[in-house]
């Protein structure tokens, strides 16, 4: 059975679906996107997901092609016609096709969005070597225009960055800026350190993570310490342990960053602990 996709408000079999060549995202990275996590054939955080699409798009003067409830109801189809267990559904915007190409934004009126869906099967989204076993990081420089709170499409960097961890034998790289970490490639970084846990404040540095939002709030609801500041890749180094956050990775533990072991090179407890609190939790939310 091939895969069901939905475009402009069809759905279509994958090898059906197209796009134009003057489509703004394929020559512009003119585009925003989301990425929502499925587990036992639900949706994590959808609203959270929702609600940034919508401040990406703002943030772009991209208009809204697509209500809230319109969304749900497609990611909603997408994973039923798919039969997705645990996975993934993706969302892409673009500014569409203007039939041409041309730096300056269509007019909205004549050139509608582009929306794109399509589902991806994880069968191993909860229990996978990462999770049970934590990554290796490397840092690099952070390279990445400095609107990073939107969530483009322009991802050349960050894959970049995931090359460079796989040729370097790790599982990700963290990106440092001005002597401190941002976030990671696809991820918001976390370091603990006494008890405490250390992550970067919001701002347009990074993007502001739907899984992260949850976890602190999930922290502090545990009397865990949250500290939201920048840190260096030596204080890390230094550091009880450390984890990413996304919404495929959920809480994923780093066990070495630039060669130096984390907590003898093993998940340590605040990590374990978070993993299983935003998956209990989230579970229980989801739509
Ligand atoms: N990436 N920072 C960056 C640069 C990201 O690309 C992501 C998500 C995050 C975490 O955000 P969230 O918790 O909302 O997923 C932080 C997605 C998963 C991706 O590109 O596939």
């Amino acid at each position: 059975m091939s895969r069901i996709v939905y475009v402009n408000g069809e759905y279509l079999p994958e090898e059906e679906a197209t796009i134009s060549i003057f489509d703004r995202g394929f020559l512009m990275a003119d585009g925003v996107y989301e990425v929502t996590s499925v587990l036992g054939g639900r949706l994590i955080d959808f609203d959270g997901h929702a609600a940034r699409l919508a401040r990406s798009l703002a943030e772009l003067d991209m208009a809204q092609p697509i209500t809230r409830d319109e969304l749900l109801a497609v990611h909603r189809e997408l994973v039923a016609r798919n039969g997705i267990e645990h996975g993934m559904v993706y969302l892409q915007i673009t500014r569409g096709n203007p039939g041409d190409r041309d730096f300056a934004f269509p007019d909205p009126e004549t050139t509608p969005g582009t929306v794109v869906m399509f589902t991806q099967s994880k069968p191993d989204l909860l229990d996978n070597a990462a999770a049970a076993n934590g990554i290796k990081v490397i840092s690099l420089p952070d390279l990445r225009w400095t609107r990073r709170d939107i969530k483009t499409v322009q991802l050349l960097y960050p894959s970049m960055g995931k090359m460079a961890a796989k040729a370097a034998g790790a599982g990700d790289a963290w990106f440092v800026e001005d002597g401190k970490v941002t976030e990671g490639t696809s991820n918001n970084a976390y370091i603990v350190k006494d008890g405490r846990i250390i992550t970067r404040e919001l701002s347009q540095d990074i993007l502001h993570g739907i899984t992260r939002a949850a976890v602190l709030r999930f922290a502090a609801e545990a009397q865990m310490v949250v500290e939201e500041r920048p840190f260096t890749i030596a204080e890390a180094q230094a550091a009880d342990e450390a984890f990413v956050t996304s919404a495929t990775t959920f809480v994923t533990p780093v066990i070495e960053i630039d060669g130096a072991a984390l907590g003898g090179g093993e998940p340590g407890p605040v990590a374990k602990r978070l993993r299983e609190i935003y998956i209990e939790e989230s579970l229980k939310a989801a739509l």
